[in-house]
């Protein structure tokens, strides 16, 4: 699955869309407490929260499963009022744009947990900085960061219990369960789990996929989608997750990359953690087994492990396996019947399906 130049950008088909989602979150985070409200808009405010991939994903989902031939007409759908996280979605709308909200609730809702992570997560990476600038528990307080990271949860729940969908809720509270559980295991792993390949997979599952594909699961439920369709729908999240993260723990080999954003340069083996490039080369290096064992301790022991694996091909074999992810989300996506609906190429549908096969495409060649 190689990227195509000539594919239109994924990003652009949602893009005005997305701009309401973040338009809306941003709205959903006013509260009456303002040191609270402050600290969660900092966040969004230096746009550290990055491309709003995933809210994109979830969109250009949701026109597949809808077979739809043309794009939703945004300004119809969901421009809500300051208080609508405390309200169910509008259900006197039209059925296609009553149902593009409770999608668009969904991105959001899925932007506020994985947001909330990232400001607990920088607390127990003990991080400065996020994207190139202050993390929040650097520029305020550990204390404050953990409670806005609860507080955009908090908000997070009343917006899911408000899309008034069992199975959603269910969906998406596992994954909250599973980020906490991801972390921990990388927090307390033992040495025999440290350097195993499975233990790495399922945490990269917690950590990173599971969202993804619960979240891609839960478009499926709210579109009605038949069982099949919200199995391959939750297959292209994970996939496509484990790609993702699967590409960052190579990125972090990157000896100089001005574009990564954070240190790289072996940066996880200096917080003493092991990924699939130290795995790997370890199959052919005692001294590396033995240094990842010991978490990378010791004055040079990063500077030679970085040695070790920059000198064969692990990198290039997890780039490889997250190629392999990227290819099986694309089959996930493409065994999508958009064609169910609609007979012929060049609906919105379809360009929306080829869409996010694009962007596995691109998340395995992305060097930022
Ligand atoms: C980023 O990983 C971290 C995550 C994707 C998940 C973090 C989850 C928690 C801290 C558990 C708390 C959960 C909730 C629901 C609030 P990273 O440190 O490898 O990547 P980075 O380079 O982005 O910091
Ligand atoms: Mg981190
Ligand atoms: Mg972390």
């Amino acid at each position: 699955a190689k990227p195509n130049p000539q594919a239109h950008d994924p990003f652009a088909l949602v893009r005005d869309e997305i701009s309401n989602v973040g338009e809306r979150m941003r709205r959903s985070i006013a509260t009456d407490v303002p040191m609270l409200g402050d600290a969660a808009d900092y966040f969004f405010a230096q746009g550290a929260s990055g491309k709003r991939v995933r809210p994109t994903v979830l969109l250009l989902l949701a026109s597949v499963l809808s077979g739809s031939e043309r794009p939703p007409n945004v300004a119809d759908v969901d421009r809500a009022a300051p208080a609508a996280h405390l309200t169910a979605v509008d259900e006197t709308a039209d059925a296609p744009s009553y149902l593009r909200s409770r999608q668009q609730r969904l991105a959001e809702i899925t932007e506020l947990i994985h947001v909330a992570s990232l400001l607990h997560d920088d607390v127990v990476d003990g991080a400065d900085t996020r994207r190139g600038v202050a993390s929040l528990n650097a520029h305020a307080s550990n204390k404050l960061a953990v409670l806005a990271g609860d507080f955009l949860l908090a908000r997070a729940s009343v917006q899911l219990a408000n899309l008034r969908d069992p199975d959603v809720i269910v969906l998406l509270s596992t994954v909250l369960e599973h980020l906490v559980a991801g972390e921990v295991m990388q927090l307390n792993a033992d040495r025999t789990e440290r350097l195993s390949y499975d233990h790495y997979m399922k945490k990269t599952y917690y950590k990173t996929a599971s969202l993804l594909a619960h979240s891609c699961e839960a478009v499926a439920v709210l579109g009605g989608a038949t069982a099949e369709e919200r199995r391959s729908a939750h297959l292209y999240g994970k996939h496509l997750g484990i790609a993702f993260q699967l590409v960052d723990d190579a990125l972090d080999f990157d000896v100089d990359n001005a574009e990564l954003g954070k240190p790289g340069g072996g940066a996880d083996m200096a917080n003493g953690l092991v990924t699939l490039p130290v795995l790997y080369a370890m199959e052919g290096s005692d001294e590396l087994r033995a240094m990842a064992s010991n978490k990378f301790r010791g004055d040079g022991a990063v500077a030679r492990a970085l040695e070790i694996v920059l000198s064969g091909d692990a990198v290039e074999r997890t780039r490889q396996l997250a190629a392999y992810h990227a290819t099986m989300a694309r089959d996930a996506c493409m065994s999508l019947p958009c064609s169910r609906r609609v007979a012929q190429t060049g609906t919105h549908a379809t360009r929306c399906r080829d869409a996010l096969a694009e962007l596995a495409a691109r998340v395995v060649v992305r060097s930022s």
